[in-house]
């Protein structure tokens, strides 16, 4: 038998029903705070990765679905193409090819689509998962830089929880600080570590001299009273990026958005610069980590663009499911009607009431003319129908319809005309 490949997985019916909610609910909610969707490729060139979430990361260094593309032509060159680990850097590829920040607003974009990581699989850890992502970037000119941004999409990302009603999530918030101010604290970093890095664990000794940062994100029990010693990233951030994180802090008290300071996040993407942030989850377990953002105010000129500052985050649309799972959502609707056509040479008849019906806007199945209507009861039965609607003989010389309840067991005939608007009360 040929099975999915490890890592990728089917998302089959009712679970789909439950996908396509939350994707409804972010189009609707993300649409109320002018967003935009944006569709870029799957694949992109290697470099933009390379370049843009940085060399040293694990998804560039490790995870990355990467080949070659030979030439098949004369005029195409062999290059090196890459699945898509995320796509903050491909929306910014697109903003500075067609040269979105030339109307001088803001781009509010949002995306919905898979990306690729080759990660060991794990519950809510996959090779091939989903995104639902959005990106504010532009001219300086437009704001894009204002802590108010900042604010603003996470606002957003309240509102979506409220709007699919997810609760027990956590907001936790930090400041990387900017290229100014970060290399200050990596040396101190670098040099606290000195001391102490022979009683960590041996990853966090190989990141001390590597990337100093990472070892914060350690989750080894005994080294965490030595990590939590470690110099803070707010003790060594300059004058623009302390007043830039108290006042995302301020504008979120205000609007009642609730958050933890936690100064040990750091993200797993080179390209973070100011804010940071992660929403987690108590239900997912080890991969609590529900969505991830922050502020790429050096991407677009990292990637050979203009100076185009951005924030944004993307949410991992199969842990936000998971969730929402966790909780007992219920997202698939019933069917309101099954068609039954009783008797030779009554299944087009069926069709053409079906027809109406849905033209209605009502959403019907139809049985066959071949089957008993025992048959055809199980069957409303099994696809969880609320009404049975029968097309005999009879009814279509009537142009009336035997109609039932198929919970509470009542009949009622119906004429063709009152049908639809009886179904969908
Ligand atoms: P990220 O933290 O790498 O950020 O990924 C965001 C979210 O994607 C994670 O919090 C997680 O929920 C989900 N995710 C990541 N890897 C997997 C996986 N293997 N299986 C299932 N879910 C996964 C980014 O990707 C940034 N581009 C976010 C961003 C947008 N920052 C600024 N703008």
């Amino acid at each position: 038998m040929i099975k999915a490949v490890r890592g990728t997985r089917d998302l089959l019916p009712p679970d789909t029903a439950l996908w396509n909610f939350v994707e409804r609910k972010v189009r609707e909610v993300f649409a109320r705070y002018n967003y935009q969707e944006i569709r870029t490729p799957v694949f992109e060139s290697t470099e933009l990765f390379s370049r843009g979430v940085g060399e040293e990361t694990d998804i560039v260094s490790k995870e990355m679905f990467t080949w070659e593309d030979k030439a098949r032509a004369a005029s195409e060159k062999t290059q090196s193409l890459t699945l898509r680990p995320e796509n903050t850097a491909g929306v910014v590829r697109a903003y500075i090819e067609h040269e979105l920040g030339r109307s001088g607003l803001l781009q509010k974009l949002y995306y919905i689509g898979p990306q690729f990581r080759r990660e060991r699989p794990q519950k809510g850890r996959y090779r091939q998962f989903f995104q639902i992502g959005a990106e504010v970037i532009g001219p300086q000119t437009a704001g894009s830089e204002l802590p108010m941004r900042d604010a603003e999409a996470l606002d957003m990302l309240t509102s979506l929880m409220d709007a699919v009603g997810l609760k027990g999530w956590t907001l936790y918030l930090n400041s990387v600080g900017c290229q100014e101010c970060r290399p200050r604290y990596n040396q101190a970093l670098r040099e606290a570590l000195a001391g102490v890095k022979d009683k960590l664990c041996s990853d966090c000794q190989r990141r001390a001299e590597t990337n100093p940062l990472r070892v914060l994100d350690c989750k080894v029990p005994e080294d965490q009273d030595i990590i939590n010693a470690l110099p803070k990233i707010a003790e060594y951030l300059d004058e623009g990026c302390r007043t830039h994180f108290a006042e995302v802090c301020a504008i979120l008290d205000t609007l009642g958005v609730p958050y933890q300071v936690n100064p040990r996040m750091v993200r797993g993407l080179d390209y973070y610069t100011r804010t940071t942030f992660e929403f987690t989850h108590g239900e997912l377990g080890a991969q609590s980590a529900m969505l991830g953002g922050g502020r790429y105010d050096g991407l677009s000129e990292q990637i050979g663009g203009p100076k185009a500052p951005g924030i944004g985050f993307a949410i991992g649309e199969d842990r936000l499911v998971l969730a929402l799972q966790a909780q007992q959502t219920e997202a698939a609707e019933p069917l309101p009607a099954f068609v039954m056509p009783l008797g030779k040479g009554t299944n087009r008849h069926a069709m053409k009431l079906a027809r109406e019906l849905r033209s209605a806007g009502i959403a019907v199945d139809v049985s066959d003319e071949s089957f008993r209507l025992k048959k055809s009861f199980e069957t409303a039965e099994k696809l969880g129908a609320k009404y049975a609607v029968i097309v005999g003989e009879n009814e279509v010389a009537a142009d009336a319809f035997n109609v039932k309840d198929l919970k509470s067991g009542e009949q009622k005939t119906i004429a063709r005309a009152e049908l639809a608007a009886f179904l969908a009360g």
